[in-house]
């Protein structure tokens, strides 16, 4: 089978080099791609949100399965375009996506199918919403309705932090579109885990679970980035745990969306805060983490594309997961200036002391070749992915690999998995 990937992310090169490892796939193209990805995939120079483009692709070089990476084509309708042309595309259509793309949404049926999220109230009026403001305590949370590349959401400790704002989404559109509605909801305090299952649309089946680190610095201080690094499985969120959010989350969200007429087929993504022995939602995504993904695929022993395909053919029921008993951690290597100004061209050394290493890869997100060399042409450039039995193993061997990659300005946290082990005091000997 020819198969199609698409984006340019260190997640979409953990896909691409997973689905290589599959009986199934021939040959394995993405859109766009980066240097890493070029390795394993020939690179089609088409970006995720040109959907047109991206249709031509499909039928020039005969794909049989289009996988869908970021969240932009999947909001933009990529899934129903491709359906329309009888294409087979692995992914939500916009409508089932709309629990990524539009927060209001996502608060609005976790409310009616009663799964455990913070309280919010939704406000279209900015009048009324700082008229709200004065009847509550804080901190409190603001977001912005719509997709804005994870930024969308403020965090209020005193009031007029709070007014700021809605000043800036509501007055300023500093989000647009987005922030046409608000939603101000209860802040939440805990350990943020992220859930991933694959979904036919009835049945789901979940993947081993994850922590993120969102912040840029080390203690999660600064500001939010993409994800600066990633490990699993999280050793404090226990079986017992992950089968209740199962029952109380995926299942009624899987058949509250049928039952809304918006079948949801792909990747669902549960962003929950962990509080002692209660969870609760505090978003959904609509496909793979980034960098989750470059952490739970390592651990995958079952056929990538087998998986895929018993999403689109309705029997995910039919299928069992198996996974590797192993810890995968993830420490992604940026600019030094990212999130904010950064530069770019730096050339990238020290890869080949990586090649070919059963243990460790180095999955690329802003890549690319100039004269033959890699050079960084993005924020987050590489994710330094390790496994190991152990969760302090896996620790120490991942920053041993960053320690042999090196370029200008190379800036990376110091303490991915740490909060795994803190919190787990029986894993630390
Ligand atoms: P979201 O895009 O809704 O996941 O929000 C992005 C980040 O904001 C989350 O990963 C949390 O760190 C934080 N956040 C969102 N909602 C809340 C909440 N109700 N309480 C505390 N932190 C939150
Ligand atoms: N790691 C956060 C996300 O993929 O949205």
């Amino acid at each position: 089978m020819n198969i199609l990937i698409i984006g340019s992310g260190g997640r979409e090169h953990a896909l691409v080099w997973k689905l290589a490892q599959s009986n199934s796939t021939g040959r394995i193209y993405c859109a766009p791609g980066n240097a890493g990805i070029s390795e394993l995939a020939e690179c089609l120079d088409v970006k995720a949100d040109n959907l047109t483009g991206l249709l031509e692709i499909v039928r020039i070089k005969k794909i049989d399965c289009t996988i869908v990476g970021p969240e932009v084509p999947l909001s933009s309708g990529i899934v129903d375009l491709f359906e329309q042309h009888h294409y087979p595309i692995f992914g939500p259509t916009q409508k089932a996506a709309e629990i990524e793309s539009s927060k209001v949404f996502a608060k609005q049926i976790m409310s009616k199918y009663h799964i455990p999220t913070a309280r919010f109230q939704v406000f279209e009026e900015y009048q009324e919403a700082l008229s709200y403001l004065k009847t509550q305590s804080f901190p409190l949370v603001i977001k912005a309705d719509g997709l804005a590349s994870g930024k969308g959401v403020l965090i209020a400790g005193n009031r007029p932090e709070a007014e700021q704002a809605l000043a800036q989404i509501m007055k300023e559109y500093r989000f647009g579109e987005a922030g046409r509605r608000v939603i101000i909801e209860e802040f939440l305090s805990g350990e943020e885990v992220s859930m991933l299952v694959f979904s036919d649309g009835k049945h789901v089946l979940p993947m081993i679970p994850s922590q993120d680190h969102k912040k840029i610095g080390d203690g999660d201080k600064g500001l939010n980035t993409g994800g600066m690094g990633a490990y699993s499985p999280v050793p404090f969120f226990k079986e017992e745990q992950q089968k209740l959010v199962l029952q109380k989350v995926f299942q009624p969200i899987i058949e509250g969306l049928e039952k809304e007429g918006r079948i949801f087929k792909g990747i669902l993504y549960a962003g929950l805060i962990l509080t002692g022995e209660s969870f609760k939602v505090l978003e959904f995504n609509a496909r793979f983490g980034d960098p989750e993904t470059q952490v739970i695929l390592p651990g995958l022993m079952t056929d990538l594309m087998e998986i895929v395909q018993a999403s689109l053919g309705g029997y995910l029921d039919k299928i069992e997961l198996n996974w590797h008993r192993q810890s995968t951690v993830c420490v992604v290597i940026s600019s030094r200036g990212y999130p904010g100004a950064y530069q770019q061209g730096m050339i990238i050394n020290g890869l080949e002391n990586l090649k070919d290493r059963e243990d460790i890869m180095v999955f690329h997100a802003g890549t690319g070749n100039r004269n033959g060399r890699i050079i960084s042409t993005g924020g987050r450039i590489l994710g330094v992915t390790a496994w190991a039995e152990t969760l302090p193993e896996a620790i120490e061997k991942t920053y041993q690999g960053v320690n042999l990659i090196d370029f200008e300005n190379k800036y990376y946290r110091k303490d991915i998995g740490k909060k795994g082990l803190s919190l787990s005091p029986d894993l630390v000997r």
